[in-house]
C-alpha cells in the first residue's frame, strides 16, 4: 500500500497498515505493542520494497564504472541527496554528507575543526545531550586543550536560556545541542542558541536525530551551520546518517577518512581532495540505505505536518493521562515545548524489572540511562523507562501499556 502523493487528514490505522512488523506477536502470542520509536523507527512496507527492487533492478557501486547500472545506481543514490537536502531546507545537495549515522556526523566535525581550536577555546554543550554529542568533542577537547562549558537543564526539563547567554562569549567556537532531547522529549530552542553561536563568531551543531520525526525542518531557518540525523530513526534503514553542513564552511574543513572517491588525484607525492560533500564520503557508500531514505521521505512527507502535530500531542497527553494515576510514578520533564517521549520512574520498582515484565506482556520499551547519564545525573536517577511514539501509535496501544505498567508495578511490589 503506498500513500497518495499528498494527504491533508489520515487515520492512524492507514499508516500502521503499512507496518508488516506492527502486527506481529511476541512471546507465544502476544500482540507486539512497539512503544520505542526514538531508539529506532520501524519500516513502512513500500521502504522494504524500494530496498528490494534496488537489488533486483539497480544494485551497483557508485561514481565509477561505465555501465548502464553504476550509472542507475549512482542516479538513486545522487537523487537521495536531492530529496534529504529538500527535506531539511538546504540550499544545496551538495550541502548534504552522507555519513553511517548522526554519530559519525558529530564525529566527523570534531575531528574536521579541531585545528581552529586553540588550548582554552570553549565548546558549549548541553546538559541533555546524547553521548554521541558530548564524547566525539571531549575527545577533540582533549587534544586541543579546549575546554567544554555545559548549559544546564532546568526542573522543567528546559535548557537554561539564561544560562546559555552567559557561557556562550568570545571563547566559544562551537556551540552543539540537541534539537529534540532523546529523555525527555524536549524541543529546545535551538534557532536561538544557533544565534548566540553566530554572534560570537562560533559554529552551530544541531544534533536532530530525534527532531526529524517531528515538525519539518528548515536548516535556513534554525541558522545552524551543520544539522545532523540518522536514517534508522526515520523509517529508513541503518548505517546510514545525513551531515547538512552550510557549503561555505564544509569547504574549509579538510577531509575526514582518506580512501577512494574523496580524492581529486593522488600520486605519492601527495593527494589534492574532491569538493565536498564527495570530500567527507571516502570508500563505497550505504547505496540501500540512501535509496531505503529516499522513499521513507517521501512516505513520512505525505503526512501532513499538522496532522502528525496534533496526534503526537494527543497521543502523548493521553498516555499521560493513562499512567498518571499509578502511585509513585514520577515523569522526568513538562516542557512547554515536548513531543511523544516520555521518561518515568516508579517508586519501589527497578527500570530494568518493569521493563522486563512489559516485555513479557508484548510492549517493548526502552530502560536504562539513554545515552544520557549527565542528564540522569541532573535528574537524580540511574535509569528511567522511556515510551516514545510515532504516527503509528494508537490509544489502544497506550491502553495496554498501561494496564501492563499498572500490573507490572503490582506484581514488583
Ligand atoms: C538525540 C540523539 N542523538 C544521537 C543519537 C545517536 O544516533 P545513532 O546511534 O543513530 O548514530 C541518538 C540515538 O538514539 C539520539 O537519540
Amino acid at each position: 500500500m503506498t500513500l497518495p502523493a499528498t494527504i491533508s487528514s489520515i487515520d492512524v490505522d492507514y499508516l500502521r497498515a503499512q507496518f508488516p512488523i506492527l502486527s506481529t506477536t511476541v512471546h507465544g502470542g502476544k500482540p507486539l505493542v512497539y512503544l520505542d520509536h526514538a531508539a529506532t523507527s520501524q519500516k513502512p512496507q513500500c521502504v522494504i520494497d524500494a530496498i528490494a527492487s534496488y537489488y533486483t533492478t539497480t544494485n551497483s557501486n557508485v561514481h565509477r564504472g561505465a555501465h548502464a547500472l553504476a550509472a542507475k545506481a549512482t542516479e538513486a543514490y545522487e537523487h537521495a541527496r536531492h530529496t534529504v537536502a529538500a527535506f531539511l531546507g538546504a540550499a544545496s545537495p551538495s550541502e548534504i554528507v552522507f555519513t553511517k549515522g548522526t554519530t559519525e556526523a558529530v564525529n566527523l566535525v570534531a575531528a574536521t575543526v579541531a585545528h581552529r581550536l586553540q588550548p582554552g577555546d570553549e565548546i558549549v554543550l548541553t546538559e541533555m545531550e546524547h553521548h554521541a554529542n558530548i564524547v566525539p568533542w571531549q575527545l577533540m577537547a582533549q587534544q586541543r586543550g579546549a575546554v567544554i562549558r555545559v548549559i544546564p537543564v532546568t526542573d522543567s526539563g528546559e535548557l537554561d536560556m539564561q544560562a546559555a547567554a552567559s557561557l556562550i562569549g568570545p571563547a566559544t567556537k562551537i556551540v552543539s545541542a540537541v534539537h529534540v532531547s532523546n529523555t525527555l522529549g524536549t524541543v529546545n530552542p535551538v534557532a536561538q542558541l544557533c544565534a548566540m553561536a553566530g554572534s560570537v563568531g562560533a559554529l552551530s551543531f544541531i544534533d536532530g536525530a530525534q527532531a526529524v520525526l517531528h515538525d519539518p525542518i528548515d536548516v535556513a531557518a534554525l541558522g545552524c551551520d551543520f544539522y545532523a540525523f540518522s536514517a534508522h530513526k526515520l523509517f529508513a534503514p541503518m548505517g546510514l546518517g545525513v551531515l547538512y553542513g552550510r557549503y561555505h564552511v564544509l569547504e574549509s574543513l579538510p577531509p575526514y577518512q582518506g580512501g577512494g572517491s574523496m580524492i581529486d588525484s593522488v600520486s605519492f607525492d601527495g593527494t589534492t581532495f574532491n569538493a565536498p560533500p564527495m570530500r567527507f564520503e571516502a570508500g563505497t557508500p550505504n547505496v540501500e540505505a540512501a535509496v531505503g531514505l529516499t522513499t521513507a521521505i517521501e512516505w513520512f512527507a505525505a503526512v501532513d505536518p499538522d496532522w502528525r502535530r496534533h496526534h503526537d500531542q494527543s497521543i502523548t497527553a493521553y498516555a499521560l493521562d493513562a499512567i498518571g494515576g499509578i502511585d509513585g510514578l514520577t515523569v522526568y520533564g513538562n516542557a512547554a515545548h515536548r513531543v511523544g517521549i516520555l521518561s518515568f520512574t516508579v517508586e519501589g520498582t527497578h527500570a530494568a524489572d518493569v521493563g522486563t515484565l512489559l516485555d513479557a506482556m508484548g510492549v517493548a520499551v526502552r530502560v536504562g540511562h539513554h545515552c544520557t547519564q549527565p542528564l540522569m545525573r541532573r535528574l537524580g536517577v540511574t535509569s528511567t523507562i522511556r515510551a516514545s511514539f510515532s504516527v503509528t501509535t494508537t490509544a489502544h496501544e497506550v491502553d495496554v501499556f498501561a494496564a501492563a505498567l499498572t500490573k507490572a508495578v503490582g506484581m514488583l511490589r
